[in-house]
Formats: C-alpha cells, structure tokens, sequence
C-alpha cells in the first residue's frame, strides 16, 4: 500500500475499501464509485460502494458488539481512553487528513489545517472528557421509594452526514455517540467519503474494538435509506438538506427510531448604524464566503441599516473584490470550488433566478477561471444589493458564496425581517450597544445568536436549529442527551 502521505496526494494510489466493523471489505455487491476533485473536476479515488447488504452486515456487527462484545464491559474512563487516543491520532495525521480534506471537497487547504481538523481532534478530546461524566440522578419522590436515574446509550447510531464538512460534522456526531457508549455505523456522503474512512482505520488503531464502528460509504437512497429503516438501528443523527432530512424522519418512523437533525439554514446578519463598520465588514464577508458559503449556517442574508447602507457596502464590496477563487492546495488560496458540478449549476441557477427576480447584482455572478484548472467548479464571489423578502434568493438556501442584501429601517423591522424565514440556524448581530445586543439575542429565532463576531464553533458550545433549520442540540452537554436514554429505577423501601 502507498504511504499515507502519497495516499492523501493521490488518494487514486490505494483501494477505498467499506470499513466494515473494524475491518476493509468489499462491498458485497462487488460495487464502487468514483469521487472527484472538485478543483480540477477529474476522478480523484474509486471506493467501496456500500448498499442495504453491507447495512445489514455492519448493524449485526454493531449489535453483538453492544450487547456481548468487548465494547459492552469497557469502562467509561477506558471509553474516554479510546476517544482521547483517536484525538492525538487525528492530531498525529492532521497534515494528511487536511490534504485529503482539501482535495475531496475543494475547501482552501488552509481551513482544513487550521480549522477543520483541529477542531476535529478538538471535539474527540471533548467528548472524551464526558465518557466517565454521565451520571443519573436520585429523585426526591413521594413515598417510601428510593428512586433514581440511570443514563445508557441509546445503543446503534446511524450517522449520515454531509460533504461540506466531511469530518468535523462526522465528529460532532460520533464523539458523542461513543463517549455514551452507543456503537456507530458512518454514513459519509457520496461525494466526500475519503476522509471519513481514514478516521474509521484511524478509530482501529486506536483500539475501538471490532463491531463498533463502521464506515459505509454510498448513496442516500441506497446506504443512507437503509440505515434509516434498519431495524436494528436505534438513533439517526443527520445533518444535510431540508428535504432529505424530512424523508429520513419518516423513513426512520415506522421502527421509531430516534432522530436528530441537523438542515439547512437561511441565517441574516445584521448591521446596525452604530456597529464597528470595518469589524462588521470583514464579519459578514466571512460570514458568507467561509467555506466557500457552503456552511449551513452561513450568513446569507445581509440586513443593513438603511443609513449606513452605502458606506457598509462599499467596505463589503472592497473586501470580495480582492477574493479570488484559487486552487484550493495552495497556503494563501481563500476561496475554492463549489464541491460538484450539481452544486455549482444549483448555485448559478439561483444567481440567475436573483437577477430575473429584480436583485441588482453588485459583484460576481459567474463560473470564475482558475489558471490550470480550468474544469474546476469555481464561483466568483456573488453579492445581491436590493433584494427582497419574497425573492428565492433571500427564501432558499444557495448554499454557495452568494450573498443577499437587504435593508432595514429601524430596530422592529430588522427583527421582523430577519426572523421572516422558515429556517433558524443562526444569526448574527453587529453593534456596540449592548443592551441592543441582547434585545436582538432574544429576539432572534434561531440556535445560535453571534454578538460582534461570526461562524463561531466549539466543542463546548451547543449548536442545532429552530423551525425547519432541524432539532435536537449538537455539541456541548446537550449532545450526550441524543446518545443516552434515560432509565427511572423505583426501589420499594418497606418490602
Ligand atoms: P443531501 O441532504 O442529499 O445529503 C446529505 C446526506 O444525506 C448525504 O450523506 C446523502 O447521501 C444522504 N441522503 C440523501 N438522500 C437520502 C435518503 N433518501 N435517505 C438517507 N440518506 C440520504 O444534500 P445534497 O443533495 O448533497 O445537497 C443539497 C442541499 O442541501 C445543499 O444545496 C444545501 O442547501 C443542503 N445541505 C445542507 C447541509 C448542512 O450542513 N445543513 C449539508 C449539505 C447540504
Ligand atoms: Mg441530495
């Protein structure tokens, strides 16, 4: 086998087997797929092809590891263990997984080595800390009974996660999972599924033992739709569009699995007239153009007050004229290819629906060329001024470097139109008023509120949505209750 750092260069050197339980496999049905290098648009690696059969094989295996296996009679603290080492292995090959990272998505290689992957490790080493934290409670009950609590893992956990963040949102989801004890079968989307099986054979050398994590690369209604009707899958966490997100509840309804869903976002960032206009600036370019606007909760909405809504402008407008797309392997390149071609014609369709709407396009719009890669899927930095509140491009997530513009007159407004759609993912606020500040922060509806800052993350900081943006809290202490089911034991004290 080729070296791991020649693998993440060309990952087309090695088989991209299924992890299956622990171990390479096939497919059983023989089958691979090709995944791409959105910078360049040419096949980048060929992997294993997991379907219904394979599901059914790794959820076997995930089951007997649960209910008699070695996983079962671990400690808590050895589970941290096991989670803690993961995190000094991801640190250990950081280098690699941001290079495959970057090829696989076309996320600027500098995002994927400087945010991506240590927040990866970051939230393994987090989780690993809860493992031996997770207590019950005695309850003060009526009567003479001893009463208390117990938290257990909520037992096999399908993760079926999305391609813009192959591996950090494949963290948010099995950290968790595995430091309350549950099993867990890895679902990467179809587009990005290089990364997450390294951290599969990365989770073996740890010393996960056989059985508990499996990474089943595939289709959503294929693999993804298998593991929602599985009947030996207890919990879906989900992270991706709004629509699959619905098909999955209902998918996973008839065996009453849990689900947690984490979907897609329309999040306004607002300017009042007394904010640090050059903060806010640079705060609502990253807002839009991090990770190419591929963030669920990107900032997409711009609502600036009406009497400063010239002079901001102008600043946000500076600032994207000096973002060129670039090929994503170089240090200093900030922006990248949209992930596919189907996102790319996605993203232009909205531009193009933006402009016949009426929106006055004030940068951008178009396929940008990239000297040497001229088949990759780039995007010039695109932002709308004028648009309005029935526009498809202020209602539907683009999920690209598009930005929509928006005025407002004065505090109520702001709010009213801000919270005018059906997503509630994030926002953001800018002003040096503080009580303004929190006026807005409770105002707002949405999961998270940034206060003079923007695309925030931490292991320690729950995350998730209101309305169609999802449910269910990700990150932080409130992760471990998608994890755990609870058990009320009553003890008769006079028998
Ligand atoms: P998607 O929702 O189809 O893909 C997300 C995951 O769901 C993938 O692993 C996919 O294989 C799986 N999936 C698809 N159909 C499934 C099914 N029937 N049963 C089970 N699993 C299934 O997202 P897609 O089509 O790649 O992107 C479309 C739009 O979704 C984007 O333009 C964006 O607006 C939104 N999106 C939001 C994300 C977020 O972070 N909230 C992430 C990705 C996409
Ligand atoms: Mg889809």
């Amino acid at each position: 086998m080729a070296s791991e750092t020649t693998a993440a260069r060309n990952p087309a050197d090695r088989a991209w087997p299924l992890w299956l339980a622990g171990e390479p496999a096939p497919a059983a049905s023989g089958r691979t797929f090709a995944v791409h290098n959105p910078a360049t648009g040419q096949p980048l690696a060929q992997v294993a092809e997991a379907d219904a059969a394979d599901v059914d094989a790794a959820a076997q295996r995930a089951r007997d590891a649960l209910d008699s296996g070695t996983w079962a009679k671990l400690s808590a603290r050895d589970r941290g263990r096991l989670l803690r080492r993961l995190a000094e292995l991801i640190e250990r090959h950081a280098d690699e997984l941001a290079e495959l990272e970057t090829r696989n998505n076309g996320k600027p290689i500098f995002e994927s080595r400087q945010i991506d992957l240590p927040m990866t490790a970051a939230v393994f080493d987090y989780y690993a800390g809860w493992a031996d934290k997770i207590e019950g409670a005695v309850l003060p009950v009526s009567g003479p009974f001893h009463a208390y609590t117990q938290r257990e893992p909520v037992g096999v956990v399908a993760a079926i996660t999305p391609w813009n963040f192959p591996l950090l949102l494949a963290s948010w989801k099995l950290a968790p999972a595995l430091a309350c004890g549950c099993v867990v079968l890895h679902k990467p989307a179809e587009q990005t599924p290089l990364t997450a099986l390294r951290l599969g054979e990365l989770a073996a050398e740890a010393g996960f033992p056989p059985g508990v994590w499996s990474v089943l690369p595939g289709y959503g209604p294929t693999a993804g739709a298998a593991l929602a009707t599985h009947p030996l899958v207890d919990k879906i966490a989900f992270t991706g569009s709004t629509a699959v997100g619905h098909e999955v509840m209902r998918l996973a309804a008839s065996s009453n699995k849990r689900v947690s869903l984490e979907l897609g976002g329309k999040s306004p960032n607002i300017v009042f007239p007394d904010a640090d206009l050059d903060a806010a600036a640079r705060g609502a370019y990253n807002a839009i153009f991090y990770g190419k606007g591929e963030v669920c909760a990107a900032g997409s909405r711009l609502l600036v007050d009406r009497r400063i809504h010239d002079v901001f402008l102008a600043k946000l407008l500076d600032r994207a004229r000096r973002l060129a797309p670039g090929d994503p392997m170089h240090p200093k390149t900030k922006l990248g290819p949209l992930v596919s071609q189907e996102q790319l014609d996605r993203v232009l369709g909205y531009i193009a629906t933006g402009r016949r709407e009426g929106a006055q396009l004030a940068i951008g719009g178009e396929r940008a060329s990239v000297p040497g890669h001229e088949r990759g899927y780039f995007l010039s930095p695109t932002i709308f001024d004028q648009a309005q509140p029935d526009m498809a491009i202020v209602r539907e997530e683009i999920f690209g470097p598009v930005l929509a513009t928006m005025d407002f007159s004065d505090f109520d407004d702001a709010i009213a139109r801000a919270n005018a759609t059906s997503y509630g993912l994030a926002a953001g606020v800018w002003t040096r008023d503080l009580a303004l500040a929190h006026r807005a922060a409770r105002a707002l509806k949405a999961g998270t509120v940034w206060i003079n800052t923007y695309n925030q993350y931490d292991p320690a900081a729950p995350f998730g949505g209101f309305r169609q943006s999802g449910f269910g809290r990700e990150l932080g202490r409130p992760a471990l209750d998608l994890y755990t089911e609870t058990k009320t034991v009553w003890v008769n004290l006079e028998n």
